[in-house]
């Protein structure tokens, strides 16, 4: 069997991590491909909650090979710390089970020391980055200046290159951004520690997917942020910096198109978004907080509240558009249960004129420039955490799933009704 990709269609944390899990049951490998620990996929089961940043979300199904591939950005003390969290649990995280791509970039302290300095020099252009090193790591990859994961086999070598980065990264520091150097001889040891701890998990991770697509097996890719924070193509500059998109599976764990069997979107039964950047459906007012609360809408990364609002149209037939989704996830369909009536996004205007359509690659300057239009449907009252079966949903619930596929035209194929494993409704 093929492979399948799961994408974010909104800002991300739209439940991800979830859906992995649920979808790894059938699957033999389970890859992230792009992103870093800015990522926070939670997980519901076993009697465990999983908060994973690193290692994909496929590691509580102990028959998958879990990959993390050339397109993720490393920070190795937090891989180290994932690993220990997860042994302690009992699960095996052993190097045959958890493979590190060779050409995955390695961040360092002064990574996130140079990411808060430029967060700190926007001043109120700040884009609320998760501060751990993500843009400046990229940034390294793309001057073809960075270390990758594959030169911890040679240890002393690495060290080495280590102390060369982090010296260069302090002269930005200190001399641009008037801030301390971070210490290069502890920094050196912490790494080569890690590298030697570390080191049996690095793979030739394309070579590990073209083999298992070749012996018919199932590669399940493990998408980190959303569509409207890549790079490319979403709310510049209010974005990550790698390509969170269907399309960066291909590109961050190395292998080809015709592979592609299902992509599966995933979005929240409203909207979210953590940090900075236009977000035209937020609510502000008492049904935003009611959806923060209900939801448990608190960053599982930074711990930050994140900012609510409505479900919003334009914005998932942009997702569908860009990814090439086959079918839509949908999450958290209970924490909108008892408000009402409910609002979606279906259009935007401007001036008198309407459109359908995102704005897209035009970026956040000009998605400020439109305001939604909305289309109100009933809520209900029913608690529908129980719900397993698409006609235990009572009939609001249901036509309010219904009108989300009538604007995509895709089908949803899962409703999340709570986040543990078995409170999901499947179609
Ligand atoms: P990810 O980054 O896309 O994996 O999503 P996060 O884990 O950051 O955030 C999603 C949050 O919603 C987590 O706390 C999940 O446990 C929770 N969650 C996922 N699906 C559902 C659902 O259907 N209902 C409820 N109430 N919570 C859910
Ligand atoms: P998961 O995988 C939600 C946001 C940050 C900020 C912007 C840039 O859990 O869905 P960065 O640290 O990447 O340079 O920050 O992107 N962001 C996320 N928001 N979920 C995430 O990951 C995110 N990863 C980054 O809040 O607005
Ligand atoms: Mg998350």
């Amino acid at each position: 069997m093929p492979a399948i990709i799961v994408v974010g269609a909104q800002w991300g944390d739209e439940g991800k991590g979830r859906v992995v899990d649920d979808l790894a049951r059938q699957a033999h490998l389970v890859a992230r491909y792009n992103g870093g620990d800015n990522a926070g996929h939670t997980v519901v089961a076993q009697g465990h909650v999983l908060r994973l940043h690193l290692v994909p979300s496929g590691i509580l199904h102990p028959h998958t090979v879990c990959l993390i591939g050339a397109g993720v950005v490393v920070n190795p003390v937090q891989l180290a710390k994932e690993l220990d969290e997860l042994a302690a649990l009992g699960i095996d995280v052993g190097p045959e089970r958890v493979k590190l791509s060779a050409a995955a970039h390695i961040i360092l302290p002064t990574h996130r020391a140079l990411d808060g300095a430029r967060e700190a020099a926007r001043g109120r252009e700040a884009i609320g980055t998760t501060r751990r090193g993500i843009g400046p790591v990229y940034a390294d990859k793309a001057a073809r200046v960075g270390l990758r994961a594959g030169q911890m086999m040679d240890v002393e070598a690495f060290g080495q290159r280590v102390a060369e980065l982090v010296r260069s990264h302090n002269r930005l520091l200190q001399e641009h951004y008037g801030l301390e150097p971070v210490p290069v001889e502890e920094t050196v040891q912490e790494h080569v520690a890690l590298a030697q701890r570390l080191r049996p998990y690095v793979a030739d991770v394309s070579e590990v997917v073209a083999e298992a697509l070749a012996a018919g097996k199932t590669l399940l890719c493990e998408g980190a942020q959303g569509t409207l924070l890549d790079l490319d193509h979403g709310t510049y500059p209010f974005v990550t910096s790698s390509s969170c998109v269907a399309g960066g599976a291909l590109a961050g764990l190395g292998f080809g198109p015709g592979h592609v069997a299902r992509v599966i979107g995933v979005s929240k039964a409203y909207t979210t978004r953590v940090g900075a950047g236009p977000f035209p459906t937020e609510l502000t007012d008492e049904v935003g907080v009611r959806i923060r609360e209900a939801g448990g809408e608190y960053g599982t990364t930074t711990g930050r509240p994140r900012r609510c609002g409505w479900l919003d149209l334009p914005i998932l037939r942009y997702a569908v558009q860009l990814n090439g989704l086959t079918e839509l996830a949908l999450t958290k369909l209970d924490v909108l249960t008892g408000i009402h009536p409910l609002r979606v996004a279906v259009a935007y205007e401007r001036e008198g004129q309407r459109t359908e359509r995102f704005p897209g690659e035009y970026g956040a300057e000009e998605l400020v420039r439109w305001r939604p239009v909305y289309e109100e449907l009933p809520g209900w009252e029913e608690d529908i955490r129980s719900a397993r079966r698409w006609e235990d949903l009572p009939p609001q619930a249901q036509a309010y799933v219904r009108r989300i596929e009538e604007a995509i035209g895709i089908p949803i194929t899962l409703i999340g009704v709570g986040p543990g494993r078995e409170e999901t409704v499947r179609r």
